[in-house]
C-alpha cells in the first residue's frame, strides 16, 4: 500500500491493462507516417475495443472518444468487458494522432481503470494545467500563481537558478504570452507540437529533464495524466477552460456544477489507480512499434497505485492480435 492507497484493483488486472495499450499501439502503427489522422485512430479505438471486450472486467467508459452520439466505439458510457471486477475507464486510444500521421514523436496508446468513481468525468473541453514531479513541498507551484512565481519556486526549492529550470509547454498560439513570460524569467522551455499526457510525466523522470508543465491541453488528458501522476507521485492542478456555452452546457449535463473549480489531482484520479501506455513513434519515454523478421516488438509502461510499482515492459508479438 503506498501513501494509504489500499489495494482494491485486482491485480492480475496489471498486464491485462497493457495487453490492451498493445493492442491499441500494434494497430495505430500500420498507420504511421500515412498522413492520415483519422484511419490511425479508428484502428487504435477498435483494436483497444476488441481487446477490452476479452478481459474479466464489468468497464465503464468515463473518459473515451466522445459521446454516445458522436463516436461509435468506445464512447462516454460505453460498457465493455466480459463481466467481472467494477472499474471505470479513462482511455486515449491513440494519444497524438497527428504526431502518427507525421511520424513525430510522443504518440502513446494510453489508459487508466479505477474503482467506479475514482476517475472525474471531464468533459471534452481544454483544462489549463500545471504539474511538476514528485519530491517538492506540496502546494510548492499553483495555477493560481504566475508563470514566473512558479519558475522562482520550483529554483529555491532546487536550490538553482531560474536559468537552469526547463518547463514543457504545447507550442500554441495560446501560449504566446505564457512562452515569453517563461522566458524573461530566464526558464528553458521544451515546446511539443503534441501529446501533453507524455509531457506531463515527463516531468516525473529526471532524465527527461523537464521540472515542470505548464498550460492548455486537452481535459480528458488531463485526468489520464493525472492518472499516472496518482501511481508515481508529483502533483498536478488543473481548471476546466470554456470556449462557449455549448460546452459550458456540455460540463453541467455530465454533472459539473463549478464550473471554475480548481481540480487537484486526486479530484481527478485517486485511490487504487492502474495506468498502462504503450507507445506508437519513440518518445521521451516509450520506444515506438518496431517491425523485424519475427514480428514486433512493443514497449509499455503500466504503474499501480497501491502498491508504486512501475513495470517497463518490451513485448515480442509473432503477428497482431486479432
Ligand atoms: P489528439 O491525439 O486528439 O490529436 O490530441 C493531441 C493533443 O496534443 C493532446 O495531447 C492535447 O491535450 C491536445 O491535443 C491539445 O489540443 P489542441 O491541439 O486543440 O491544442
Amino acid at each position: 500500500m503506498k501513501d494509504g492507497k489500499t489495494s482494491v484493483l485486482d491485480r492480475v488486472l496489471v498486464l491485462e491493462m497493457v495487453r490492451v495499450t498493445e493492442a491499441a499501439a500494434l494497430a495505430a502503427s500500420e498507420w504511421i507516417g500515412r498522413g492520415n489522422e483519422r484511419e490511425a485512430d479508428a484502428a487504435a479505438v477498435e483494436a483497444m475495443r476488441r481487446a477490452f471486450n476479452r478481459l474479466p472486467i464489468s468497464g465503464r467508459v468515463v473518459i473515451g472518444e466522445g459521446e454516445r452520439d458522436e463516436a461509435p466505439m468506445l464512447y462516454i458510457g460505453e460498457e465493455v468487458g466480459l463481466g467481472g471486477q467494477e472499474v471505470d475507464i479513462a482511455l486515449d486510444p491513440l494519444e497524438g494522432t497527428t504526431l502518427t500521421a507525421k511520424m513525430s514523436p510522443n504518440a502513446l496508446a494510453v489508459l487508466a481503470i479505477a474503482e467506479r468513481g475514482n476517475l472525474l468525468h471531464a468533459p471534452d473541453v481544454y483544462m489549463d494545467k500545471i504539474a511538476v514531479g514528485p519530491g517538492y513541498e506540496r502546494g510548492i507551484v499553483g495555477l493560481d500563481r504566475s508563470p514566473e512565481e512558479n519558475v522562482e519556486a520550483l529554483a529555491a526549492a532546487r536550490g538553482c537558478r531560474c536559468e537552469e529550470v526547463t518547463v514543457c509547454v504545447l507550442d500554441r498560439v495560446r501560449h504566446e504570452d505564457l512562452i515569453s513570460r517563461l522566458r524573461k524569467v530566464g526558464a528553458r522551455i521544451v515546446l511539443i507540437p503534441d501529446g501533453d499526457i507524455a509531457g506531463v510525466i515527463a516531468t516525473t523522470d529526471p532524465a527527461t529533464r523537464i521540472d515542470m508543465y505548464l498550460g492548455i491541453g486537452g481535459a480528458p488528458e488531463g485526468v489520464l495524466a493525472a492518472a499516472a501522476l496518482n501511481c508515481v507521485g508529483g502533483q498536478f492542478q488543473g481548471r476546466l477552460l470554456f470556449r462557449n456555452d455549448e460546452e459550458r452546457d456540455r460540463a453541467r449535463r455530465i454533472g459539473i456544477e463549478d464550473l471554475d473549480r480548481l481540480y487537484e489531482l486526486q479530484d481527478l484520479a485517486r485511490g487504487d489507480t492502474i495506468f498502462a501506455a504503450t507507445g506508437v513513434t519513440d518518445g521521451s519515454m516509450l520506444r515506438g512499434v518496431r517491425h523485424n523478421k519475427r514480428g514486433f516488438q512493443t514497449h509499455s509502461v503500466v504503474m499501480r497505485a497501491s502498491s508504486g510499482t512501475v513495470r517497463w515492459i518490451e513485448t515480442e508479438h509473432l503477428r497482431k492480435p486479432v
